[in-house]
């Protein structure tokens, strides 16, 4: 019942629709998920938050189809049944029949590809991204990209000086208002572009703080 409430008080919280969010109506979203500033959520993802947190970042991009899972969907392997015996009969407890696992982190500026499944208790750093149906058993570093079943590294995205330095600009912290005149410098313009891209941020952090 108290999944029902979280996972109703989630879905209408989130389809307001607030500082940018979208959340296909043909996604569903059930239980403790927080999803941070502008991210978008396609149509057939399931993202659930339940038996732990799920955590979304500012700015990510979840495509079609992806799984985001929780504690709630890993059952118990040390017992003698598998089974999850709380759905036949209602005086048994969901909680005794999960394996908890952590909760799952999505960082910022995230690209989510296709059909990937996340699984419990996963990591997903800053800039990171997931290649079309993979399948993430492990954390990922920040600006790594994976891919495969299970996810393994392809590359990391940048350099480490500039993954360094995008970390540190912490861009993705600033509402798009911010971001909009030098907008054509952030994408568009290739590696080459990133540098001057946050020059220019770090200059109007300044004089925002002057
Ligand atoms: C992961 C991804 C971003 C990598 O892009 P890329 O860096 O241009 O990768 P490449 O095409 O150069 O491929 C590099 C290697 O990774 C492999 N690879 C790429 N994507 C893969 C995937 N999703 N699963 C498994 N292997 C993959 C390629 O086969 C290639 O292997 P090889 O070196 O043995 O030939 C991209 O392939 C992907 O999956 N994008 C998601 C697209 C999507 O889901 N869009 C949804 C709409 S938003």
């Amino acid at each position: 019942m108290r999944d029902l409430l979280v996972t109703l008080y989630t879905a209408l919280k989130l389809r307001a629709r607030p500082r940018g969010r979208r959340i296909s109506p043909l996604a569903s979203v059930r239980g403790d998920v927080h999803i941070g500033k502008y991210s978008y959520i396609s149509s057939f993802a399931d993202i659930r938050g339940i038996g732990s947190t799920t955590r979304i970042g500012n700015y990510c991009s979840v495509a079609r189809g992806v799984k985001i899972m929780s504690s709630g969907q890993v059952h118990a392997l040390d017992a003698l049944s598998t089974f999850p015996f709380y759905l036949i009969d209602r005086s048994l407890e969901r909680a005794d029949f999960m394996a908890p696992r952590g909760d799952v982190v999505i960082g910022h500026d995230v690209w989510i590809g296709a059909d990937a499944i996340i699984l419990p208790g996963v990591s997903v750093g800053d800039g990171a991204v997931i290649g079309a149906g993979a399948v993430v058993s492990r954390d990922v570093a920040a600006f790594q990209i994976v891919a495969g079943v299970p996810a393994h590294p392809l590359r990391m995205r940048f350099s480490a000086a500039l993954c360094a330095a995008i970390a540190a600009s912490r861009w993705w912290e600033r509402d798009y208002r911010e971001l909009k005149p030098y907008i054509r410098r952030i994408c568009g313009q290739g590696e080459q572009g990133i540098p001057e891209a946050l020059r220019m941020l770090a200059r109007t952090e300044r004089t925002a703080s002057a």
